[in-house]
């Protein structure tokens, strides 16, 4: 796996796992360019990772995207991966535990569908035409344990990681038909593991884990969270040259979570 002066894009790149995804890339000599809506995340990564490039950038807003791939363009040359990691619960469009769904304003479910379907989508769009003109890239979004089977309390969350899951396999179509065998797209499919956005649903204040996370741990064979590099491995080898047959594929790295019933 070579990686060696690759250019790098990680959306949500100042997040938990998107930084921990840019690190592992960023050590194996690639460019690495981080796009956030987080400065003071961002300016921290920066600073620790010398020569990584942060940008302030929206992950649905398509004319900022645009003008941000003019940019990498014309510095760089063009894209060989993209990360879209940006996404996530959000505040208000996941049920307390004593609402129902009929509990949740629609707009704010629109809201977790829009940063998690379009979230991907439009960085696929922007970055992905590039790749498609060059006519090779490698583009991994993430999916969820939510697209397996319904996990309570995150309807809208549900719904847009499933689309991720049609987005990954149409665009896989796309670009293989049209683009060339050597632009891939593919998806992970995370446990849980412990991100800003989901830290209140997985740990009580004092770090304890809540009746939620109780029922996760039960459910996943291996007994325990992802560690946040745990998810590092699948993503190198799908946008490697080892995975130069690999394209509209979802692999679960979640400890056996999807594989079990729970009995
Ligand atoms: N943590 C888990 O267990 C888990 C499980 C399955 C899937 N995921 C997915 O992995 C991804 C990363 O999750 P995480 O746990 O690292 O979350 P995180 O909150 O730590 O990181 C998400 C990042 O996305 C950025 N972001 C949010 N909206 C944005 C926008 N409109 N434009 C640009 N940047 C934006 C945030 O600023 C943040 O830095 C998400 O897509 C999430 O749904 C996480």
């Amino acid at each position: 796996m070579n990686f060696k002066n690759k250019t790098v894009v990680v959306t949500g790149g100042a997040g938990v796992l998107g930084s921990s995804m840019a690190k592992c890339f960023y050590e194996l000599g690639a460019k690495v360019i981080l796009i956030d809506r987080n400065q003071e995340a961002l300016d921290a990564l920066v600073n620790e990772l010398e020569g990584v490039e942060g940008i302030v950038g929206d992950v649905l807003d398509t004319l900022n995207l645009t003008s941000i791939a003019d940019e990498i363009k014309s510095k760089h040359g063009g894209i060989d991966i993209l990360l879209n990691v940006a996404g996530g619960n959000i505040e208000g469009a996941t049920q307390k535990e004593d609402q129902t769904v009929f509990d949740i304003d629609p707009p704010l479910i629109d809201k977790a569908i829009e940063l998690n379907l379009h979230g991907s989508l439009y960085p696929s769009l922007v970055f992905g035409k590039i790749m498609a003109e060059s006519g090779a890239g490698s583009i991994v979004n993430i999916s969820s344990m939510a697209t397996y089977s319904a996990i309570t309390r995150v309807m809208g969350y549900s719904i847009a990681k499933s689309g991720v899951n049609s987005l990954t396999q149409w665009m896989a179509c796309e670009m293989a038909r049209n683009f060339g065998d050597k632009v891939r797209v593919n998806a992970i499919a995370p446990g849980f593991f412990i991100g800003n956005q989901n830290r209140k649903l997985l740990l009580n204040p004092d770090g304890s884990l809540t009746s939620r996370s109780e029922k996760v741990i039960n459910k996943t064979p291996m007994g325990r969270f992802g560690t946040i590099d745990e998810l590092n491995g699948a993503v190198k080898f799908l946008c490697s040259d080892e995975a130069s047959f690999v394209t509209g594929a979802v692999i679960p790295i979640d400890g056996g979570f999807s594989a079990f019933s729970g009995v």
